[in-house]
């Protein structure tokens, strides 16, 4: 009798947590998605990845200055760069980020900024950082895309205040090549990119 107990007792500290997980994930997902509005990515952000070269923003890539100290950058991940792999802005501008991929799952990730996303194929991904401080921010694929997956990276140079004008940064087309060619010329770009960023500190 005892023994029966015991064994209750035990299982009822199993079971009330299966309870209150399941019940308190529900809770959690009603509440994001109703209180603080967040869904899945809707078709107005939905590209086609086989024409995306040919599809606005997309057809024209590279980084724009859309208004005083605001930038766009339009751009599109591949296997394995980004074009524009360099993007040149002033210190204190605001970068809009417009990107998609167009093969397989990259992501573009600003370790010294607010940029984290995730760059699917068909899917527009949009966001804003500021860049208060000059320097060289190290920008890298974190989404697992392929055997070169480590050497995808680029930077984005913030150029002290009152600098020199816009960089023309990279025309439309010329890019692929050229992205690739020099993603090829750094063999280990993110040891380098972080050597250099110690040594700004
Ligand atoms: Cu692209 Cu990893």
């Amino acid at each position: 009798m005892r023994q029966g107990t015991t064994v209750y007792l035990y299982e009822l500290a199993w079971i009330l947590p299966s309870i209150a997980i399941p019940v308190g994930m529900l809770a959690a997902l009603v509440v994001t998605a109703f209180g603080a509005n967040i869904h899945l990515p809707g078709a107005a952000g939905r590209v086609d990845p086989t024409k995306v070269t040919e599809t606005a923003p997309f057809d024209a890539l590279g980084v724009k200055e859309i208004a005083p100290g605001q930038y766009e950058v339009r751009m599109l991940a591949q296997v394995w760069s980004f074009t524009p792999n360099e993007i040149r802005v002033p210190a204190g501008s605001t970068v809009h980020f417009w990107a998609t991929s167009r093969d397989v799952v990259h992501g573009l990730f600003i370790p010294k900024a607010n940029v984290n996303v995730m760059l699917l194929p068909g899917q527009v991904a949009h966001v804003e950082a500021r860049f208060a401080k000059p320097g060289e921010y190290l920008m890298i694929c974190h989404e697992y895309c392929g055997i070169a997956h480590h050497t995808m990276a680029g930077k984005v140079i913030v150029t002290s205040e009152g600098g020199s004008a816009p960089h023309p940064n990279l025309p439309p087309q010329a890019g692929a090549g050229k992205a690739g060619a020099r993603s090829a010329a750094i063999s280990d770009p993110r040891g380098r990119e972080l050597a250099g960023l110690e040594e700004r500190k």
